[in-house]
């Protein structure tokens, strides 16, 4: 199914900018991307464009993931989505090195490109290379009947309406719906049991009242926002399903405030960058409550010991953190898609407590379609 985007779509609807706008409609824009696709009956979900019948997707022993930016980071997660909900080795790699780099292209490997726009020439050219090279590749992607699109073999539309906002949030959220999509889909083919697919859909279909129940926590999120925008540089950490949670959140920052963010895996800490770590350098922490919470804790004491700031995003207040922003909990697999939610409020209001120009913020085009 496809979903035309209708004119009114453009219009700002009452909001200040673009990015505010497309931030509010995530709701809407997952319920969007989830319509259609469930099967209650088998705990499964259908996504037919992916062109792939039951048998091969059991003979696939790979899966690689392909974007740039933002849509690389949404690959992030959806290769740890693949990994743990079908168990099929997956990773993501950005799509301009990729193609540089003479790879091999595996007949059992899955491609995947990931592009809001379809038309990122970096992610166009690794397609054009794979399939060159008798690459299977499969498109998940925003604009219906782009150039990656119609390239890919087959994909999936991630259905998050016109994104006109230069950063991208709704589209990253939906892209990573679509992965959770995916890997329930290639997870239910091969050893994903009903009762775990039904925790799956069930989880996905709490998401959109639990991103309407983050956004009303605007006006506390831009109170922090404030109070953090004199920083020089930021850090933002989270360990396995959070790195690339606080990889997005870093670059949402860069992009539209113009102040320095790193991002780190918490584990990493120890191995460098401690050594920057002072009170005029604010770290923000994805600590979700699960397996490795306790972990995350003693990388927030290790920080706490050195006088650094910190701002979590947690599903409880966390004691060593200065703030905390709570976020409701869903299932584990699927609570990086909320926590990324806060901090792209947290980038919006530093970049406008800043009075940048958010929608299109210096030296960057929506879609980067030359080398
Ligand atoms: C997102 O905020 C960025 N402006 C940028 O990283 C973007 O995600 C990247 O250029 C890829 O674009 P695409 O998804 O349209 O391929």
């Amino acid at each position: 199914t496809t979903v035309e985007w209708e004119a009114e779509s453009y219009d700002m609807g009452g909001h200040d900018t673009y990015m505010h706008k497309e931030i509010c409609e995530q709701p809407d824009a997952v319920d969007r991307v989830l319509r259609g696709r469930i099967d209650d009956r088998f705990n499964t979900v259908h996504l037919g464009g992916l062109n792939l019948d039951a048998r091969e997707a059991r003979g696939i022993r790979r899966v690689k993931i392909l974007g740039c930016g933002t849509s690389y980071h949404a690959g992030l997660i959806g290769a740890g989505l693949i990994e743990s909900l079908a168990r099929i080795p997956a990773d993501a790699e950005p799509a301009s090195e990729f193609r540089y780099r003479n790879p091999v292209v595996d007949p059992d490997t899955l491609y995947i490109a990931v592009s809001q726009s379809g038309e990122t020439y970096d992610v166009l050219a690794a397609v054009q290379e794979l399939k060159r090279k008798g690459g299977r590749v499969l498109g998940v992607v925003n604009v219906v009947g782009s150039a990656i699109a119609r390239e890919a073999d087959g994909g999936t539309y991630v259905h998050a309406g016109p994104e006109v906002c230069v950063v991208s949030t709704k589209c990253f959220t939906n892209t990573v719906v679509a992965f959770a999509l995916i890997a329930l889909h290639l997870g239910r083919i091969r050893d994903l049991s009903v009762s775990e697919g039904r925790r799956i859909i069930d989880g996905l279909r709490r998401l959109p009242a639990q991103i309407s129940e983050i956004l009303e926590s605007e006006g506390e999120i831009k109170k922090l926002a404030e109070e953090y925008a004199d920083a020089k540089s930021m850090m933002f950490i989270g360990r396995v399903r959070g790195y690339p949670v606080a990889l997005e959140a870093s670059l949402k920052l860069k992009e539209i405030s113009y102040i320095h963010a790193e991002a780190y895996p918490a584990s990493e800490l120890k191995h460098g960058p401690l050594a920057l770590i002072e009170p005029a350098l604010p770290t923000v922490a994805i600590v979700p409550d699960d397996e490795l919470l306790e972990k995350n804790r003693a990388a927030l004491e290790e920080i706490k010991a050195r006088s650094g700031r910190i701002l979590a995003v947690a599903h409880r207040e966390q004691e060593k953190a200065d703030h905390t922003i709570v976020v409701p909990k869903n299932e584990d697999e699927l609570d990086p898609i909320l926590m990324g939610i806060p901090l792209q409020l947290l980038a919006y209001h530093t970049a406008l407590s800043l009075g940048r120009d958010i929608d299109k913020p210096r030296n960057l085009a929506k879609s980067v379609t030359v080398e």
